[in-house]
């Protein structure tokens, strides 16, 4: 919060998207136990304990509320099943009868349960770890209710951009305004910061990001900040490289997430004078190990501590070993020791 605020932190801070999950035998064991993902994403007790299982292992700075980005358009009407092994399944909508019959304004109403694990969350939380809520931001959820699901080329929403779909505009105009009154909820039972993620936002040529990326995410600011709401935002605009800059300069973010393959050069010379940086470590490096991973921590750490949020530049991976977890979180923290002595 003391970096997202433009002030110097007491440490480097630290937290890494998607660290509850399947790398945690504990995280396994509670799904198990919940019945299934979407079971556990809905069970505000069982939600609460797989964010705080990662808290419990490492000494991170941010919690990131366990939920999903699809759960969302699930109460917008659009029918969602996870398939063991194959991602989501979600009932498709391409033509304007589809669009017309999402839902706005009533789903975030309907996560009531997601706002009890935030609640929950606040409560048992240390003071110093912050609480991060999260949506998914309009391209992306939109993404995956065109093509019914995890698509490799996402090329059906991809051409409907391309051209200028009607009913493309009103999914994602029904995206902006439920996203910010989910959004507008988490905040007011507790998240501190709120994170967007547009994993797909590198789909789009110039040209098209400004209309399909960078707008949603302006105006859901602007709805947050019309209805009362300051919460710093994160913007993940994942796979826009050079186009960073536009993107913060057009949605107001706070801080902005860069991908694994953005050069820390130039998150250092260009990026960071202008904004906070977040990311970017190669999950892939965590599960090597070894040099790799010391020195992709290495170079990381010289970014400044005050623009500077350590991540991965996507989340970890189920096959991560915890140990190598722990080995880069005691690389990282052996910078903040040496200066302390
Ligand atoms: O980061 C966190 O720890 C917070 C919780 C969180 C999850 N998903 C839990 C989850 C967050 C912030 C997300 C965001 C999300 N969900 C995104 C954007 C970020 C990204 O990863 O690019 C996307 C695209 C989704 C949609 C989604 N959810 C997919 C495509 C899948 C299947 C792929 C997979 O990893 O299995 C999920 C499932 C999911 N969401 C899991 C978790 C922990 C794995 C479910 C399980 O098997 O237990």
């Amino acid at each position: 919060m003391q970096v997202l605020n433009g002030e110097m932190p007491w440490r480097r801070p630290v937290w890494f998207m998607r660290q509850a999950g399947r790398y945690l035998d504990e995280y396994r064991a509670t799904r198990a136990r919940a019945g299934s993902f979407l079971d556990l994403c809905y069970n505000p007790e069982l939600a609460a304990e797989v964010t705080l299982q990662p808290i419990r292992r490492f000494d991170v700075d941010a919690a990131i509320l366990f939920a999903d980005i699809l759960l969302l358009p699930q109460m917008m009407g659009v029918d969602l099943r996870f398939q063991q092994g194959e991602g989501p399944r979600l009932q498709p909508v391409r033509d304007m009868n589809a669009a017309e019959n999402l839902k706005a304004a009533q789903a975030a109403g309907d996560l009531a349960p997601v706002y009890e694990t935030v609640r929950i969350l606040r409560r048992e939380l240390p003071d110093h770890v912050s609480l991060i809520g999260f949506c998914g931001a309009p391209w992306t959820v939109a993404t995956y209710i065109v093509e019914g699901g995890g698509s490799p080329e996402r090329l059906r929403t991809r051409f409907a951009a391309l051209n200028g779909e009607p009913w493309l505009d009103v999914i994602i105009d029904r995206l902006v305004e439920a996203s910010a009154a989910y959004l507008a909820e988490q905040a007011r039972a507790g998240a501190q910061a709120l994170m967007i993620f547009d994993t797909w936002a590198g789909d789009l040529p110039d040209g098209l990001r400004e209309k399909y990326i960078f707008q949603p995410v302006a105006r859901i600011i602007e709805a947050l900040r019309a209805k009362g709401i300051d919460a710093p935002v994160i913007g993940f605009a994942r796979g826009i490289g050079p186009a960073q800059p536009d993107f913060a300069r057009s949605t107001a973010v706070a801080a902005i997430g860069c991908e694994a393959n953005m050069p820390v050069d130039y998150m250092r010379k260009v990026l960071a004078p202008e904004i906070v940086v977040q990311g970017n470590l190669d999950p892939l490096a965590v599960i090597a190990g070894g040099e790799v991973l010391e020195q992709g921590v290495q170079r990381l750490l010289t970014l400044p501590k005050e623009r500077h949020i350590f991540n991965l530049g996507h989340g970890f991976r189920p096959d991560t070993p915890v140990e190598h977890v722990q080995r880069m979180m005691d690389l990282i923290r052996a910078e903040d020791e040496s200066q302390d002595v």
